[in-house]
């Protein structure tokens, strides 16, 4: 009988699962249906009340999932905003384990942005107003000492995945210090719900370096750590030694890395990944769900990965990590590194990146500065920069690539200069939310007489245009990384390889119909749990034919069905 660890529960709840997959507790009464691993609400059989206590604590009438989840669904449905949402989905997730994932996976496409995405930055912002049930780890670096201790009160036990944050760069709210937890919490959600990563192996870490939001620190109800950022040496050690705790306890886990500022985040990405299965979601995901994206539209327009000419509009962390999946890509496909680097242009707040900026530009965009000499004579502009528009006008792109922030920063002269040179133009308009899109796809389509290839960064609805109907296809990174997770956990993956992203990208792209018109790029949200089997799968195989398996396989798919937790109810009996 496998020991299951329940992150932050009392040791008399912690549940057993025999080998029929009933579970074992010694709590009873008000315990159980405290414990939101255990409790059923309503849905207790006359047995288990009977065996655990239950009995006056729960109306009469004997519930059904099914019904649960349709009562849940209504009261969530009145409620009037996101917020509301959030707080009601997170209040069911604390109280009823299998009822929050149930709902939340027949619901993906319309919880997902409720529980990750932008609301979760509302729902931080509230963080130490709300101060619900804690949920997670927390680990400060005024007691870097105590990291230990900390995880021994979840237990020992198989862990196959932990998602840390310093919170330091929260989507759309920037440093939020201790509350970022519910950044962890939401994107754990979404792996259980996604990809049936099971919820008692997880756990939500938060590192408390401190904040500089100076609103938090004047705050006499934050519950983070009230001082500045600790940077440099003290911060690294702060980081070393967590890794070094939980790789030691938890020695099969996937380490996660959510919203660190680019340069910590970069940083830890590169001392570990060579050792260890580490995974940075902001850096290494967008790039490869977007190229997923790529690799469907090379499928449509027959020109591979290794011939494109790619502009990257906004280079930034996501604008980089897509050029280097890509380029990674193009290696793989024959290019020298080289001269796959070589077929980017950069364009960004200073023009055209080049390498005369060398004290301007960031670490992660120096690979991809043009010589200077190339655009010596290109068209400068009153602050000497080469702005997109002279770039598209000399490079004659077939790829486009907007991570920028910029509304429509692809203008029509842009998007029909860019159309004159090339078929079927690739356009990416990756910016979040829509209302910072580079451009739209209803425009996109019309500049481009319906030949653009297009996927946007938020959901779009379809375009027609004369007499097609296009499906604009969502980058949305969701549709990669609990499969990905999902594959390295199965195979035991010793480490995250280029090669397992690259299978990822290519399961996702396999599941688009490229040869229908208009067809979307990537598949839809509402696909999302067989998704993430396929490329579960996938990665897995990338694992093995590397070597980074530690799982032997008869019969990966089945394997990987087999290891999707399903949220459904397990009779639970007395021990
Ligand atoms: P970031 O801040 O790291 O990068 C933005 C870059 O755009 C910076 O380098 C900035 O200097 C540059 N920029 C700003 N104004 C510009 C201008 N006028 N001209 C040219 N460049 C300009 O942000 P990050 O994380 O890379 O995100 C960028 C955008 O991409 C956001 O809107 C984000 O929501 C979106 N995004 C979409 C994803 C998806 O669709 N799956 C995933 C990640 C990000």
């Amino acid at each position: 009988m496998r020991q299951r660890v329940i992150p932050l529960l009392a040791s008399t709840t912690k549940r057993r699962q025999n080998s029929e997959g009933c579970c074992e507790t010694k709590a009873r009464g008000l315990a159980v249906l405290n414990s939101p691993q255990l409790n059923k609400g309503t849905a207790f059989t006359s047995e288990e009340r009977n065996a655990l206590g239950l009995n006056g604590l729960l109306p009469s009438d004997v519930g059904t999932l099914e019904s649960q989840v349709t009562r849940a669904y209504i009261q969530y449905d009145r409620l009037p905003d996101a917020l509301s949402k959030n707080i009601f989905l997170s209040t069911l997730h604390d109280r009823n384990e299998v009822l929050f994932f149930r709902l939340f996976s027949e619901h993906l496409r319309e919880m997902i942005p409720i529980v990750n995405d932008l609301t979760v930055g509302l729902a931080i912002e509230q963080y130490h107003h709300e101060c619900r049930r804690p949920r997670g780890v927390y680990l400060s670096i005024d007691h870097a000492g105590a990291i230990e201790d900390a995880f021994s009160s979840v237990g020992p036990g198989d862990i196959d995945l932990i998602v840390a944050t310093d919170g330091e760069q929260v989507l759309g709210i920037g440093d939020w210090g201790v509350g970022a937890i519910e950044v962890s919490i939401g994107k754990l959600a979404i792996y259980t719900a996604a990809a049936g990563i099971d919820p008692a192996r997880v756990i939500p870490v938060m590192l408390d370096a401190g904040t500089n939001r100076e609103s938090l620190l004047n705050d006499p109800t934050y519950i983070g750590n009230r001082h500045a950022r600790i940077r440099g040496e003290r911060y690294e050690a702060f980081i070393d030694t967590y890794v070094k705790v939980v790789t030691r306890l938890f020695p099969h886990a996937l380490l996660q890395w959510e919203d660190f500022a680019p340069g910590n985040g970069r940083r830890i990405l590169e001392t570990y990944r060579d050792r260890i299965c580490i995974f940075n979601d902001d850096m290494q995901g967008t790039g490869a769900i977007t190229l997923a994206a790529a690799i469907s539209a090379v499928r449509v327009c027959g020109t591979p990965l290794r011939n494109q000419r790619v502009v990257v509009f906004g280079a930034g962390t996501a604008g980089i990590g897509i050029a280097d999946r890509i380029c990674h890509t193009m290696v793989t496909e024959g290019l020298s590194r080289e001269d796959a680097s070589r077929r980017f242009w950069c364009v960004d707040r200073q023009g055209l990146l080049t390498t005369d900026m060398a004290g301007q530009l960031r670490d992660h965009q120096v690979t991809y500065a043009r010589p200077t000499a190339e655009s010596k004579a290109w068209k400068h502009g009153a602050a000497n920069e080469v702005d997109l528009a002279e770039v598209v006008h000399r490079v004659k792109p077939t790829m486009l690539i907007g991570a920028s922030t910029v509304a429509g920063g692809f203008t029509e002269a842009v998007v029909k200069e860019m159309a004159a040179h090339t078929e079927r133009p690739i356009i990416f308009a990756l910016s979040n939310p829509s209302s910072r899109a580079e451009a739209t796809p209803t425009d996109l389509i019309a500049w481009t007489g319906g030949r653009a290839l297009i996927a946007t960064g938020s959901p779009s609805g379809p375009v027609t245009h004369k007499g097609v109907t296009y499906v604009i296809g969502q980058v949305n990174n969701a549709m990669l990384y609990p499969g990905l997770a999902l594959g390295a956990i199965v195979s035991g993956a010793s480490r995250i390889s280029s090669g397992m992203f690259a299978a990822a990208a290519s399961a996702v792209s396999s599941l688009v119909a490229i040869r229908q018109p208009g067809a979307s790029l990537l598949p839809h949200i509402d696909d999302l749990r067989s998704v993430s089997a396929t490329v579960a799968a996938a990665v897995a195989e990338a694992a093995v034919a590397e070597g980074l398996a530690r799982v032997k396989f008869d019969d990966i798919i089945q394997q990987v069905q087999d290891a999707m937790w399903q949220p459904e109810y397990r009779r639970i009996q007395a021990a």
